[in-house]
């Protein structure tokens, strides 16, 4: 991808990983138009940066999905980049019978959100002379941890989704998986307190990555290419009992 001059929409941009992409795509000289629930967040994400945009969209709703990328492509004809970010993590236990609301919820927001949101837009990509569809999976979907099963299983989904989607649209269309380690976030309660990569220095890798030329296909950061290639490498148990304090 071109490090500047794109219109680059991120989902969930104002926290977190989708707020520090957002930043520096911004200072790189892109607009950025950044989109979650939760227009306070949105507003303090695109403070002091002019061409950040806010838009308020819950992707859990097929029919706002639909609304919201009609609209962006005809106030934003030359968005020629996707950064599917928005996500939900929640922890599960299997033991016994339970509701399956964190489940559903997850599935929705984690893998019907993005299949929904690049089902709206792709046509429009397809006319851009340069696009990009990025998604934003996690090490979690090559080796699971066990307290977050359909998260988990939410990622796989869509680093399968990606591989398909990046064959389907070759030549036309760069589909980037991007797989996090653990980030210091607000992703889970307590996170930005644990253990984790600092979301900087996870944001200034992960561009500079995606500005290389030629973009790689799968953007992995420290340790997330350690569970990358777990299976590969013949070490999917010692890094699922390292994942799971085994
Ligand atoms: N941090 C990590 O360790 C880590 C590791 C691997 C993968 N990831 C992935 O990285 C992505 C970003 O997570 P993060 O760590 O930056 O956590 P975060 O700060 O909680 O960001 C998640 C973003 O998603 C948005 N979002 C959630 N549900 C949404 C919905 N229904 N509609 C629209 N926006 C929605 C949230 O905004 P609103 O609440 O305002 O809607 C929020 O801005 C996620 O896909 C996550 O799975 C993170």
């Amino acid at each position: 991808m071109e490090s500047n001059n794109n219109t680059i929409l991120i989902t969930g941009g104002g926290s977190g990983i989708g707020q520090a992409l957002a930043h520096r795509l911004h200072d790189l000289g892109n607009h950025v138009i950044i989109a979650g629930r939760r227009l306070d967040a949105l507003a303090r994400a695109a403070e002091g940066r002019s061409r950040i945009t806010a838009i308020q969209v819950d992707l859990d709703d097929a029919t706002s999905i639909e609304a919201f990328a009609h609209r962006l492509t005809i106030d934003h004809p030359t968005l020629n980049v996707l950064i599917n970010n928005a996500g939900i993590m929640r922890f599960e236990a299997l033991e016994h019978r339970r509701d399956l609301a964190d489940a559903e919820a997850t599935v929705t927001t984690n893998l019907l959100g993005p299949i929904r949101l690049t089902n709206a837009l792709v046509d429009h990509l397809l006319t851009q002379p340069s696009a990009s569809i990025v998604n934003v999976t996690s090490g979690l979907a090559f080796v699971p941890l066990v307290v977050s099963p359909t998260y988990n299983a939410s990622k796989a989904a869509i680093h399968s989704y990606t591989v398909s989607l990046r064959e389907a649209l070759k030549g036309r269309i760069d589909v980037i998986e991007v797989i996090p380690p653990q980030v210091k976030t607000g992703l889970t309660p307590g996170q930005e307190q644990r253990e984790g990569v600092p979301l900087g220095d996870f944001a200034d890798d992960v561009v500079m990555q995606l500005c290389s030329e030629p973009t790689r296909p799968e953007i992995t950061v420290q340790y997330s290419q350690y569970a990358r290639r777990a299976e590969a490498d013949g070490r999917f148990d010692e890094v699922f009992a390292m994942i799971n304090g085994g």
